[in-house]
Formats: structure tokens, C-alpha cells, sequence
């Protein structure tokens, strides 16, 4: 899979030791930084991230800051991304089988990495229900397209 990933300082560590972990599984992963733990603003990067799924560069976007909130509120405006905030593997399979969600923010501080790699394991092994969850999806469109 395409995978596009992005930190902040707070999730700096933990996002070097994903790509690592992305590539020896055979992904193919755009890196959009930082390259360094130096401080930065955590919207920089996840616009980044979002734009790239949203226009379908990557299949899937990976997100690391202290709690993954800032994430996933910056990640959510951008058309077409629906991205989650998870902390618990079971909720990143919920995410990808009822939300279909493209976007997986991650916290850095407060969940240690083999977590978040099970996390990352669920969430790109897991596929869309459809059905009865893409009718409520489908309520996202004139959200989107308007804005109200
Ligand atoms: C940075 O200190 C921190 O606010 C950021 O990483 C993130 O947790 C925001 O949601």
C-alpha cells in the first residue's frame, strides 16, 4: 500500500520507528517529515498527510503527535479524509470496518510503539462493511460540498 506519514516533535520518535516498520513490510511510504525532533506545528503536518489522501497519492494517511487530537481535528477538514484518532487496536479495526476512515492519528506520548504498531496492523488489515455504514457516510457529501 501507499502510505503517507507525518509527525510533530511529540510523535517525532515514535513515526521514525513506523516508517522503518512500514517499509519491512513492503509499503511503499512518503515520509512528509519532519526530519528532526525540533519543535513544530503539528496542522503543518497533518495538512500535508490529509492532502495526500485526499487526492489519492497514498492510500492511507498515518498521523503522530502527543495525543493525535490535533491531528485528527486539522487532518478532518480537509475534503474526503475521515480520520481517526485511536488509542485501543480494536478501535482501529471499528474504524476501518464502520468509517472506512483513510486517515490514522496516533499519540506519541501516552501509547508506547508496539501498541501503536498493533494499532497500524489492525487498521490497514481491516476493510470497509459497506452497507448499512456507507448510508451514513454518504451523509458526509452536502457536508462537504457546502460546508453547512
Ligand atoms: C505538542 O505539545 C502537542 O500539543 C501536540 O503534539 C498534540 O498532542 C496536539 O494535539
Amino acid at each position: 500500500m501507499r502510505i503517507s506519514i507525518g509527525s510533530d516533535h511529540a510523535g517525532f520518535e515514535q513515526k521514525q520507528q513506523l516508517v522503518e516498520y512500514l517499509k519491512s513490510l513492503g509499503h511503499e511510504v512518503t515520509d512528509r517529515g519532519p526530519d528532526t525532533d525540533d519543535r513544530v506545528d503539528y496542522p503543518d503536518y497533518a495538512i500535508k498527510v490529509a492532502m495526500d489522501v485526499s487526492f489519492n497519492r497514498d492510500d492511507f494517511g498515518i498521523l503522530v503527535c502527543g495525543t493525535g487530537i490535533g491531528m485528527s481535528i486539522f487532518a478532518n477538514k480537509i475534503v474526503r479524509v475521515r480520520a481517526a484518532n485511536v488509542t485501543i487496536p480494536e478501535f482501529a479495526e471499528l474504524a476501518r470496518a464502520h468509517n472506512d476512515a483513510n486517515v490514522l492519528c496516533l499519540s506519541g506520548r501516552f501509547i508506547d510503539i508496539d501498541t501503536n504498531k498493533e494499532i497500524v496492523d489492525k487498521f490497514l488489515a481491516t476493510e470497509f462493511e459497506g452497507g448499512r455504514h456507507a448510508k451514513r457516510l454518504a451523509k458526509l457529501l452536502p457536508i462537504e460540498r457546502t460546508g453547512a
